[in-house]
């Protein structure tokens, strides 16, 4: 599935724009700067598909990839980052909550959250609202290569307990790096299986 294409579709700044649903859609979503648009870049093996920064906030709208006509991969703006301005955190909030409940070809969200840090409040408080608006998710934790050997069986198991009582939650934790691209042939088996579905 993903061995060749993938083509950036559209870049969607409002609703009224998204374009139209095709395939399986799965989508990105956590904290600013917590590996987003890299992990969506070793999904698809193609580094420059989307854009990365060193700085948090880059990824400012909802960016749609197609593959193969088959699958449609959501790379989210990221959530929690201070330095954005209070209308613009509210015009997020209101786009992603629109996306999220509206978009009938969406199989999944995948919630990454960095590895070294576990769940924060702002990531709980997401989780919250893919709970009541059931739509399903996947916890990803990015950035593996950063963590110590020793603190990778604590952390998964911790996130683990946290998600135990979440509804929409699917029960497999991945852990991944974009930089050795542990836990990469885990995701794409992942998405592989809600194709099968
Ligand atoms: P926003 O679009 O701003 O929300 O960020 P994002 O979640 O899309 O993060 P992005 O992929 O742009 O990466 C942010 C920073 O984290 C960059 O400096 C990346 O090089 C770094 N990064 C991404 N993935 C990894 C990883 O697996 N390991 C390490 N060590 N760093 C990573
Ligand atoms: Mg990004």
């Amino acid at each position: 599935l993903f061995a060749g294409t993938a083509d950036f579709t559209a870049a969607a700044p409002s609703l009224g724009v998204l374009p139209p649903m095709k395939g399986v859609e799965i989508a990105f979503a956590g904290r600013s700067n917590v590996g987003k648009s890299s992990l969506v870049n070793a999904l698809t093996g193609r580094n420059t598909l989307a854009r990365t920064s060193h700085t948090p906030g880059r990824t400012q709208q909802l960016n749609f990839f197609d593959i193969k006509g088959r699958l449609t991969l959501v790379d989210m703006p990221g959530y929690g980052y201070a330095a954005v301005e209070k209308a613009k955190v509210e015009a997020w909030t209101a786009l992603i909550h629109s996306y999220l409940k509206g978009r009938a070809n969406l199989a999944r969200v995948f919630v990454l959250i960095d590895s070294r840090h576990g769940l924060k409040s702002i990531d709980t408080d997401v989780l919250d609202g893919l709970d009541k608006a059931a739509v399903s998710y996947q916890v990803v934790l990015t950035k593996g290569d950063a963590l110590k050997k020793s603190e990778v069986d604590a952390r998964i198991a911790a996130t683990r307990a946290a998600l135990a009582k979440r509804p929409a939650a699917y029960p497999e934790i991945l852990l991944t790096s974009s930089r050795d691209d542990r836990g990469v042939a885990e995701l794409r088996a992942s998405v592989a299986r809600l194709l099968a579905e």
